[in-house]
C-alpha cells in the first residue's frame, strides 16, 4: 500500500471513552477527519494547552488546523446547534471556511419539533425512560426511516419546507408538543439557517471517495458498540449504528478503503442513561470515582454511572467493531487505588457467561466475576514516555490487549494532548522484561 492508512476510531464500552481526545491526537497525522453517525447527542471533550473544548457535531480534528473537517451523511444535524458550535470555535480563533469544513448536503435534519417529541416521549416512558440526551436524534431518525424527514438541502427551498410542514400539520404539532414558534417563524428560521450553512454544503461522498484513495482519512465514531441501535443494549441505545462498519455507510465510501480500526476504552466503565450495568460501583466508592474521573455528561451534565472494567462488554465491543488496536485512556485516574478489579465473566441464572448475551437484558441479572490487579500510587500526570509508567499499569494494559488479541495504540495519562503515549505491545513487554532482568541482578 503506497497511501497512508485510513483509520476508524470507535468506542468499545458505553460511550465517553475519550474518543474525542484520541481523535484529536491522531488527527495530527491525518489530512481529513470525518464524523459518520450520531449527532449533537455526542459530547467530545478535547484539551489543548490547558483549554477545554467540548464538541458535539464538529469533528474532534478541528483543533488541528491542517485537517479538513467533514460531517458526513450519517450524522443527524441540528443546523442551529451546528451553527452555534461553529461560532463557539470561531470565538476561540479556529478558522472555519468552506475549504476546511464540509457538511454533507444530504444529512437528515433535526428540527425543534424533533427535540420536543424527544422530551414528550421520554416523559411518557415514565419509569422506563431511555435517558436520551433530548437532542431530538431519535425522533429525527424515525422521520428519516419513515421517509418524511428533511435533508439539509431541503432547507434551501422554501416551498419544500412548506410542503413538509403544512400549516394544519404544524398547528396539530403545536397543540401536542407545545411548540413555541408560529408556523411562519418556524419555516423562516429553517430557511435562513439553510442559507447561512449553504457555503459548507458538499457532496461529501464524492469528496471522501477521492480523499480515501489518497489516504490519511480519520473516521471519528460517536457513542459505542453497546449503544448501537441493533447491536447495543436495546432499547437503551441511541438511534443510529455506532459500529465501525457504519463508517462506510455513513460516509458513502467503500469499506475497502478502511485499513485500521482503533477501539477506545477507559480503564474503568461508565454509563449515562438507562440500561444494564453489571459492574456498576455504587455508594461512596462510586461517587469517589465519579468525582476523580470527572464523570459528568459532556452534553447533558448528568452524573455518569461508574463501574469496573467489564471484559464481557469490552470483548463484545471489540468484536462488533472488529478493532485492530486499542487506545486505553484515563490511567491517571487509577493512581492511588490499592487494587483494580476486572470482570472476566458473568454468572447469569447459575451459568458462567463469557460472551455478551444476544438479549442484553439478561445482563440485568448478571453477577460479575472479578479478578484483581494491584494498583499503583504514582501520579501519572507528568509521565511522558512508556518507560516511566508503573509496572502495574503496564501489566493492566497488556492484559486488556491480550484479552482482546489486538495491538495497543495509545495510552492516556491525563486529559491533555501531551498526556498521550504512543505505545505497542512489544514496547510494553520489553519494558517489563528489562525490569524483571534488573530485579534479578
Ligand atoms: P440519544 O442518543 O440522545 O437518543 O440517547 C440514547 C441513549 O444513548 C441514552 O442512554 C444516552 O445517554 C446515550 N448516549 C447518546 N449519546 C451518547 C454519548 O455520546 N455518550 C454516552 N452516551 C450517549
Ligand atoms: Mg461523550
Amino acid at each position: 500500500m503506497t497511501r497512508k492508512e485510513n483509520t476508524v476510531v470507535v468506542g468499545c464500552q458505553l460511550g465517553d471513552e475519550s474518543k474525542g481526545r484520541v481523535t484529536d491526537y491522531m488527527a495530527n497525522n491525518a489530512r481529513i477527519v470525518v464524523r459518520f453517525q450520531g449527532g449533537a447527542n455526542s459530547g467530545h471533550t478535547v484539551w489543548v494547552n490547558g483549554k477545554k473544548t467540548v464538541l458535539h457535531l464538529v469533528p474532534s480534528g478541528v483543533l488541528n488546523q491542517h485537517t479538513i473537517s467533514v460531517i458526513a451523511t450519517g450524522v443527524t444535524v441540528d443546523p442551529f446547534a451546528l451553527y452555534e458550535e461553529m461560532n463557539m470555535l470561531r470565538e476561540q480563533g479556529v478558522i472555519i471556511t468552506p475549504d476546511n469544513f464540509k457538511i454533507a448536503a444530504n444529512c437528515p435534519v433535526i428540527t425543534s419539533i424533533h427535540k420536543a417529541i424527544d422530551v414528550f416521549e421520554e416523559n411518557l416512558r415514565g419509569a422506563n425512560k431511555i435517558g436520551t440526551t433530548l437532542k431530538g436524534i431519535g425522533p429525527a431518525n424515525v422521520d428519516r426511516v419513515a421517509r418524511k424527514g428533511i435533508k439539509l438541502y431541503d432547507l434551501l427551498h422554501y416551498d419544500r419546507l412548506e410542503k413538509f410542514f403544512p400549516l394544519e400539520v404544524y398547528q396539530a404539532l403545536t397543540y401536542k408538543y407545545a411548540l413555541e414558534d408560529s408556523h411562519r417563524a418556524f419555516i423562516d428560521k429553517l430557511y435562513v439557517i439553510g442559507k447561512i450553512l449553504k457555503p459548507y454544503f458538499a457532496d461529501t461522498s464524492l469528496f471522501l471517495d477521492a480523499e480515501c484513495k489518497k489516504g490519511a482519512v480519520l473516521f471519528e465514531g460517536a457513542q459505542s458498540g453497546m449503544l448501537d441501535i441493533d447491536y447495543g443494549s436495546y432499547p437503551n441505545v441511541t438511534s443510529s449504528h455506532c459500529i465501525a462498519g457504519y463508517a462506510s455507510v455513513g460516509t458513502g465510501v467503500s469499506s475497502r478503503y478502511i485499513d485500521k480500526i482503533v477501539g477506545v476504552a477507559k480503564v474503568y466503565t461508565t454509563r449515562v442513561g438507562a440500561g444494564p450495568f453489571p459492574t456498576e460501583i455504587t455508594g461512596d466508592e462510586g461517587e469517589a470515582l465519579r468525582q476523580k474521573g470527572s464523570e459528568f455528561g459532556a452534553t447533558t451534565g448528568r452524573p455518569r454511572k461508574v463501574g469496573w472494567m467489564d471484559l464481557v462488554a469490552l470483548k463484545y465491543g471489540a468484536r462488533v467493531h472488529g478493532i485492530t488496536s486499542i487506545a486505553i485512556t484515563k490511567f491517571d485516574i487509577f493512581s492511588g487505588f490499592d487494587s483494580i478489579k476486572v470482570c472476566t465473566h458473568y454468572t447469569i441464572d447459575g451459568k458462567n457467561v463469557y460472551d455478551m448475551p444476544v438479549d442484553h437484558e439478561d445482563c440485568s441479572r448478571a453477577i460479575p466475576n472479578y479478578i484483581s490487579f494491584d494498583g499503583w500510587s504514582e501520579n501519572l500526570s507528568q509521565v511522558d514516555s512508556a518507560e516511566k509508567l508503573p509496572t502495574q499499569a503496564i501489566m493492566y494494559a497488556l492484559y486488556l490487549a491480550d484479552s482482546l488479541g489486538v495491538e495497543i495504540e495509545l495510552i492516556g495519562v491525563g486529559p491533555n494532548r501531551e498526556q498521550t503515549l504512543v505505545v505497542s505491545k512489544k514496547l510494553l513487554s520489553d519494558i517489563i522484561n528489562i525490569r524483571i532482568i534488573e530485579m534479578n541482578k
